[in-house]
């Protein structure tokens, strides 16, 4: 078996990804912190896929650690590169937590992939490198704009990073794949996203709500340049999303990228935040009380994606409709408060 090791693979994308990766017949090692995450989705992962993944808690900033694991694990063909910190407002209340996090964590990987001899490399990027695109929907040539925010920074200095280091060592490959919005769970409900606190991302605020947890939704801003206007996101399924990262190790592990290729990630679809209440609502049953606000800092207007270039190239496409996804998203949240309910009887 072709063995890959999967960073912050009990995270919420990486561990929808792991549980394709075992299902396409992969041996998937995965290292985490933890800091975001939960032990227990390594049950969950295997009550899916019937395969416990070897799991190590280490923090990837930690050299001597991912030295020492990938010693014993000296079979690794590719890496998935998940693990980093995604607070946008953390990132600007803390930033040298995101630059140490997400950069060291990136520069370590790539010094041991050059000491032992891993040639491929899938990155975790995010739309957020284009900023306000001049142009919707947005392609991979769009110029990359200032940063909003040291997070957003560290996605486009990581991306920097890799392409100089690819170029340099013409051994090394990478597949550089900017994720638009994602959302929704696994079919099973076994795995979902599990914001820790208040969830700054719309979708787990739109399900707590609904589930009671939240009083009310904040809308933040309806005067912005759109039809309702509120704001513009491609919303994207978590599994079509972990799919994607499937093919780009294949496509890796049979030498089919010369250096570095970057593909966006989303459904070609832009939905505003009040269709996505409305849509949710409308599958669910459930109502969601909201309220409009002031616009956040930092918003970006409207962004989607033009997914051409993966859909040619990788072969790939979002299948699940965003009303599937939404379900989904519902599913797991139900699932959650039921759990919750049980450990508290
Ligand atoms: N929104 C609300 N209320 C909320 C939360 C979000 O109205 O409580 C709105 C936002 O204003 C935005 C939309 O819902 O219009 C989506 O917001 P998210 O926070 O879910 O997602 P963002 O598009 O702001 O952020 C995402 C990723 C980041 C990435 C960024 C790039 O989560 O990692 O895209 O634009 F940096």
């Amino acid at each position: 078996m072709t063995k890959i090791l999967v960073t912050g693979g009990t995270g919420y994308i990486g561990s929808h990804t792991v549980v394709e990766l075992q299902n396409s017949g992969y041996e998937v090692v995965i290292v985490d912190n933890l800091s975001n995450s939960d032990i227990q989705v390594l049950d969950r992962i295997e009550k899916i896929t019937g395969i416990r993944p070897v799991f190590e808690n280490i923090d990837c900033t930690d050299f001597m650690a991912m030295t020492n694991f990938i010693e014993k694990h000296n079979d690794i063909k590719a890496i998935i590169h998940f693990a980093a910190s995604k607070a946008v407002g953390e990132s600007v209340e803390n930033p040298l937590l995101y630059y140490s996090n997400n950069l060291f964590s990136l520069v370590h990987l790539l010094k041991l992939m050059q000491n032992f001899k891993i040639s491929n490399l899938v990155f975790s990027s995010s739309c957020t490198v284009y900023g306000q695109p001049d142009e919707l929907p947005v392609t991979e040539s769009a110029p990359i704009k200032p940063a909003l925010s040291p997070y957003g920074n560290t996605k486009q200095i990581g991306e920097e990073i890799i392409r100089d280091t690819i170029y340099a060592n013409p051994d090394m490959k990478s597949i550089i794949l900017r994720y638009f919005n994602p959302i929704g769970a696994h079919q099973t409900a076994e795995i979902g996203e599990l914001p820790n606190g208040i969830p700054n991302n719309l979708l787990p605020f739109v399900t707590q709500t609904a589930a009671g947890l939240r009083k009310e939704l904040k809308v933040f801003g309806d005067d912005y340049d759109t039809p309702d206007g509120s704001c513009i996101r491609d919303y994207i399924n978590v599994v079509d999303l972990a799919k994607a990262h499937v093919i780009a190790v294949q496509r890796l592990l049979d030498k089919h990228v010369r250096d570095v290729e970057t593909f966006n990630l989303g459904t070609g679809r832009g939905l505003s935040v009040l269709e996505i209440i409305k849509t949710f609502e409308e599958v669910t049953g459930v109502k969601v009380p909201y309220k409009i606000v002031d616009r956040r800092e930092g918003d970006i207007e409207k962004v989607w994606a033009n997914p051409v270039y993966a859909n040619n190239v990788l072969g790939w496409k979002s299948a699940e409709t965003v009303e599937d996804t939404l379900r989904s998203a519902w599913a797991w949240e139900q699932k959650l408060q039921m759990n919750r309910k049980n450990s508290q009887n």
